[in-house]
C-alpha cells in the first residue's frame, strides 16, 4: 500500500464509442481512497479469487457489472482497518462472498476494499486468509448446496451424488466436502482423460465422461442419484433432474453448459424429485456464518491446497481468460499484495 491513499485494483470501464456499441475492459490501475466511497468497514485486502462470474466480469462480458468504473472481484478476505460498525475492530480478520462485490459495489481484486460490514464473516479460526480465500464463492456455494441435500434429508445411505462440472471451483469443493461426509461422489467432468486421477483424488468413487448427459434425453431414465450438485445448468441438468430416484434433490447453482434448462414436470410430479436453486450472493447473513463455520471444520485441508494455485493480482485478467474458456481447474487464489 503507498503512504498517498493510493492502492492498486483491477477496474471495470465501461465505453461507448459513436456508434453507441458499448464495450467493457478490466485493467490494474492506481486508484485514491476516495474511490470506495464512505461504507463502514474499511479492509486492508490479502486475498480475493477468480471465480466463474469473475471471469465474465474482466472478460468483458455483460450481465455482472452493473456500476462504472467498479472495482472487480465477488470474493475478499483481509484485516479490517478502521471501522465505524461496532461489530468490526481493527485487526479482525473478516472474508466477503457476493453481496454486490465486484457487480454494484466495489469489489476484492484490490489492495483494499470498504464495506457496510452487513454480509461480512470472521475468518473461522481453523483457516488462514489463503485458505479462505481459496475456498471463496466456489467453496461457499458448495457448502450451500451441500445443506440443502441435508436440509431434504439425503444420506449417504440415500445413494450416490452426482457433482457436475467436476474439476470447476464449486465441482471440486463439492466433491471435497461430500466424500468427507461419506457420500459416493459420482463426478461429471469433460476432462475426463486430464482429470480423472484429480477428481478420484478428491474423493470421488466414479468419473463420467460429460458427454453421457450432454445429449437431450427422455423425460425419465434410470434412477442413478440420490441427489445432484449442479453447476452446468442447460441439458446436462434436464439429465441430471431425469435420472435422480424417487424422492432426490438436485441443487442447480450454475449455468457453465447454459442458462436453459429443457427437462419436463415428469420428475417433479412422478419421482417427488426436488429442484432447489442456490444463490451464494443473497444469502442471509445466519446462513452465510452456518456455511463457513461448516467449512471451518468439514474441509480436508491437504485437499483444498492441492486444488490451489495462486497468482498475482496482474494476472486476475488471464486467469478470467482462462475460467471462460474451461482451461482452469479447481480454485485460483489471488495475493493481491504480489
Ligand atoms: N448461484 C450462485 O450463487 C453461484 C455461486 C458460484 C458459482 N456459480 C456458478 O456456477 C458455475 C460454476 O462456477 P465455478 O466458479 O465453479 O466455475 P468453473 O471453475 O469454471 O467450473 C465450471 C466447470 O463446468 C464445466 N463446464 C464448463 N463448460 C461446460 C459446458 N459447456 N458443458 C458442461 N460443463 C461445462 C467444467 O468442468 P469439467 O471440465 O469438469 O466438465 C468447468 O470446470 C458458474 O456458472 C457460476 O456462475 C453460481
Amino acid at each position: 500500500m503507498t503512504e498517498t491513499m493510493q492502492f492498486r485494483a483491477i477496474v471495470v470501464q465501461k465505453t461507448t464509442d459513436a456508434a453507441g456499441t458499448s464495450a467493457q475492459t478490466a485493467t490494474l490501475q492506481l486508484v485514491d481512497d476516495d474511490f470506495l466511497g464512505s461504507a463502514a468497514v474499511t479492509i486492508e485486502l490479502l486475498y480475493s479469487s477468480i471465480n466463474f462470474k469473475d471471469g465474465l466480469a474482466l472478460g468483458g462480458r455483460p450481465g455482472v457489472v452493473r456500476a462504472w468504473p467498479l472495482i472487480a472481484g465477488i470474493d475478499l478476505v483481509g484485516t479490517v482497518l478502521h471501522s465505524s460498525d461496532p461489530r468490526w475492530m481493527p485487526g479482525d480478520l473478516v472474508l466477503q462472498n457476493g453481496a454486490k462485490l465486484g457487480e454494484s459495489l466495489h469489489g476484492g481484486l484490490a489492495e483494499r476494499a470498504r464495506v457496510d460490514g452487513e454480509a461480512l464473516v470472521r475468518l473461522p479460526s481453523t483457516l488462514s486468509a489463503k485458505r479462505a480465500a481459496a475456498i471463496g464463492t466456489a467453496g461457499f456455494t458448495a457448502m450451500l448446496s451441500v445443506l440443502a441435500l441435508e436440509r431434504h434429508g439425503v444420506t449417504p445411505e440415500s445413494g450416490p451424488v452426482l457433482v457436475t462440472g467436476a474439476t470447476g471451483g464449486v465441482g471440486s469443493l463439492a466433491i471435497v466436502l461430500l466424500a468427507a461426509r461419506g457420500y459416493r461422489v459420482h463426478a461429471l467432468t469433460g476432462r475426463l482423460g486430464e482429470f480423472g486421477d484429480y477428481l478420484r483424488g478428491l474423493g470421488a468413487v466414479d468419473v463420467i465422461d460429460r458427454a453421457e448427459l450432454r445429449e437431450p434425453g427422455k423425460p425419465l431414465q434410470s434412477e442413478r442419484w440420490a441427489a445432484v450438485v449442479d453447476s452446468v445448468g442447460s441439458v446436462t441438468l434436464a439429465n441430471a433432474i431425469a435420472h435422480t430416484k424417487y424422492g432426490g434433490i438436485v441443487t442447480a447453482c450454475g449455468m457453465a453448459q447454459g442458462i436453459d434448462l429443457p427437462a419436463t414436470v415428469m420428475p417433479f410430479i412422478l419421482r417427488s424429485v426436488v429442484l432447489a436453486g442456490i444463490n451464494s450472493v443473497d444469502a442471509p447473513i445466519a446462513l452465510r456464518e452456518q456455511a463457513w463455520q461448516r467449512l471451518g471444520t468439514d474441509l480436508d485441508l491437504d485437499l483444498l491446497d492441492r486444488v490451489t494455485r495462486v497468482i498475482p493480482l496482474a494476472e486476475a485478467p488471464d486467469a478470467a481468460a482462462r475460467i471462460l474458456s474451461g482451461t482452469l481447474h479447481g480454485r485460483t487464489v489471488v495475493d493481491v499484495r504480489a
